[in-house]
């Protein structure tokens, strides 16, 4: 399985603190921000990754990470994403890396505390289609949010004024590579952006969306609340399940 990490974007909802750098630069607690989603991987057993950066300061992102060799990886693989046409546009760049095989995304700004393995073994097993999972979240609002009925989701709606349920479609994903025609059928948002959640409804339309809870906390960081919020998190608790063995 292929590992993607999306961190193109501009941060708007970070500025000033994103003006001159890229928002999965900066820091919580004591890592850079893109330190959490590529362990994340890597306890997933998923060494193969690429990240998508965009924004400013893209090239730092090489000055960071170099080869991986600090993760334990033999090589890291990158692109770049112009302007902030949407996570879905993101992904799309990563096409010719994942050929035909299996896939799974995290957004940059996206922080556990646990692992993921049981959703990578279950999807491995499922062997097509997509995977998400889902956590209970206090303000539902800001996240994509499953509409349920009886225990199949039939929908998810993109922050929903009035969510049918509390519960967020986290930033971790799993796709088989059909995942790109999807994009190229998509239409952008009314807020210009091609969007994970058209992609998600997508395969829930075609029946082959599964679903997993995630354990351990979760969060995002790309407000200044969540931010905030994400560094005292790990500070108080750790995440990857690991102190992260970078100290320079
Ligand atoms: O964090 C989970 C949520 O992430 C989901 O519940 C939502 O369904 C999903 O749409 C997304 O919502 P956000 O509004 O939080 O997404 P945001 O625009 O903050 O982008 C999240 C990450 O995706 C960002 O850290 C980098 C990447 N990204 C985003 C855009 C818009 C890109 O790589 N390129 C982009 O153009």
């Amino acid at each position: 399985m292929k590992g993607v990490i999306l961190a193109g974007g501009i941060g708007s909802r970070l500025r000033p603190l994103t003006r001159v750098t890229n928002k999965h630069l900066l820091p919580v607690h004591r890592q850079p921000m893109i330190y959490y989603p590529i362990q994340t991987l890597i306890n997933a057993g998923i060494d193969d990754i690429m990240i998508v950066t965009g924004g400013n300061s893209a090239g730092d992102f090489l000055k960071l990470l170099g080869n991986g060799k600090n993760f334990g990886l033999k090589h890291l693989n990158y692109t770049y994403q112009d302007g902030n046409r949407g996570i879905a546009d993101a992904l799309e760049l990563v096409e010719h890396f994942v050929g035909d095989e299996l896939i799974c995304v995290i957004l940059g700004d996206n922080i556990i505390e646990g692992n993921i393995c049981s959703a990578r073994n279950d999807f491995e097993k499922q062997g097509n289609g997509a995977k998400i999972l889902l956590k209970r979240v206090e303000r539902p609002q800001r996240f994509g949010v499953p509409v349920f009925e009886e225990n199949t989701i039939v929908r998810i709606e993109e922050k929903p004024e009035t969510p049918k349920s509390d519960l967020a479609v986290i930033g971790i994903y799993f796709y088989d590579p059909t995942v790109f025609d999807v994009i190229r059928g998509l239409e952008p948002s009314a807020r210009g952006e091609l969007e994970i959640t058209d992609v998600n409804n997508h395969y829930i339309s075609q029946e082959k969306m599964t679903w997993n809870k995630l354990d351990g906390w979760w969060t995002d960081a790309g407000t200044f609340e969540s931010l905030l919020f994400a560094s005292n998190l790990v500070a108080d608790t750790g995440a990857n399940n690991l102190s992260l063995r970078m100290s320079g």
